[in-house]
């Protein structure tokens, strides 16, 4: 596809934050019940939306303005097409950003009833063939980056793979293991620089019950413990949790309580803006650039829509970079 040490095209050679994931596009019904089988029903309103946690994550450390790269895989059909579209009108380098004809752009169908209930059919589609060939051909931009995120939503031998080059060449890895899977491969523990989940996804790994800052301490430390460098765990109005090899001690980092709206994608806004702040920042100390993406999540909560209401630079406090 492209050459990364082509001359002509330097912009790549820059890119900070490179994200390994996936991208869907959410198909959204708001309906005033939820229909049974084999029955047909009218809703009230009907919109596309972008969605999928590598692209979202991607998005947000773009609007704080990390130079990104989004090496994923999309159809050759118009939702593919309009995806890499809204990829370039955040500022993302789409040079890894692959369309293939063997699969469609991953969907996710949503139905939503007024009381806010949901059910949701995924077909991650293309994002399954990112493969580790796209990975060789992406080597340059994932070898020379700052920080690297992936997560769950592609093949995990893809992630397991993105994230041994980007270890072994010295790139902070930030790996988000979502959705969960209880018995994931014990290697994803050790390549994780900063592991970072939220209280389901941390009870579905360690099999404990997650419902207060103090639970999360505990879950992880046995995820500490499995392996990884630094585990933050996130906890929606009650900020996040986090503890690393250097101090096995759970600190809390709480966050100011705001009117939650739509909290959709606030776990992947704080996941890309903790990104950015390594990438960008890695002189603060770890806890403030947790404090600061608490913030910046926080206020992705306050809008509704999922990327719609990532915050970018320009509307965000000064004090914050
Ligand atoms: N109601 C809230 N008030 C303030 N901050 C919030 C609120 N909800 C979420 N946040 C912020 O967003 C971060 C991630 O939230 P959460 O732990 O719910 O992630 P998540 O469950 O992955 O999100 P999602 O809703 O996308 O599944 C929290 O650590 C916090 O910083
Ligand atoms: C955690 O994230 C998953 C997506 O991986 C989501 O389905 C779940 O609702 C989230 N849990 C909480 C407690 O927000």
């Amino acid at each position: 596809m492209a050459a990364s040490g082509d001359p002509t095209r330097p912009w790549p050679e820059e890119v900070a934050v490179v994200v390994v994931g996936s991208c869907m596009t959410d198909l959204v019904s708001l309906t005033s019940r939820l229909p049974k089988t084999g029955e047909t029903i009218h809703g009230r309103k009907f919109f596309i939306g972008f969605g999928g946690k590598g692209a979202n994550q991607c998005v947000q450390a773009a609007r704080l303005g990390a130079k990104t790269s989004l090496v994923c895989k999309v159809g050759k059909d118009s939702f593919g097409n309009d995806y890499i579209e809204n990829l370039k009108q955040n500022g993302i380098s789409t040079e890894f950003t692959y369309q293939t004809n063997d699969a469609a752009t991953g969907a996710a169908s949503i139905i939503v009833n007024n009381e806010g209930q949901n059910i949701i059919v995924i077909v991650a589609g293309a994002n399954l063939l990112l493969n580790t060939d796209d990975l060789k051909e992406a080597a340059n931009v994932i070898s020379r980056a700052k920080v690297m995120i992936c997560q769950l939503e592609i093949t995990p031998a893809t992630s397991l793979e993105a994230l041994t080059m980007a270890h072994s060449n010295g790139v902070k890895t930030l790996f988000n293991p979502a959705p969960a899977i209880a018995d994931l491969d014990p290697q994803f523990y050790s390549l994780s620089d900063v592991f970072c989940c939220n209280e389901s996804e941390a009870e579905i790994l360690t099999g404990l019950m997650v419902g207060s800052p103090e639970d999360a301490g505990k879950a992880a430390l046995i995820l500490l413990q499995r392996g990884c460098h630094v585990v933050v765990i996130t906890l929606g109005a009650a900020g996040c949790v986090t503890l690393s090899q250097k101090e096995p001690v759970p600190k809390h980092i709480p966050t100011e309580t705001v009117k939650a709206v739509d909290t959709t994608g606030a776990g992947d806004s704080f996941v890309g803006a903790l990104a950015f702040y390594l990438a960008y920042y890695p002189s603060l100390s770890f806890e403030e650039m947790l404090k600061r993406s608490n913030f910046i999540a926080s206020v992705s909560v306050q809008t509704a829509g999922t990327q719609s209401s990532y915050p970018y630079k320009k509307d965000l406090p000064p004090t914050l970079f």
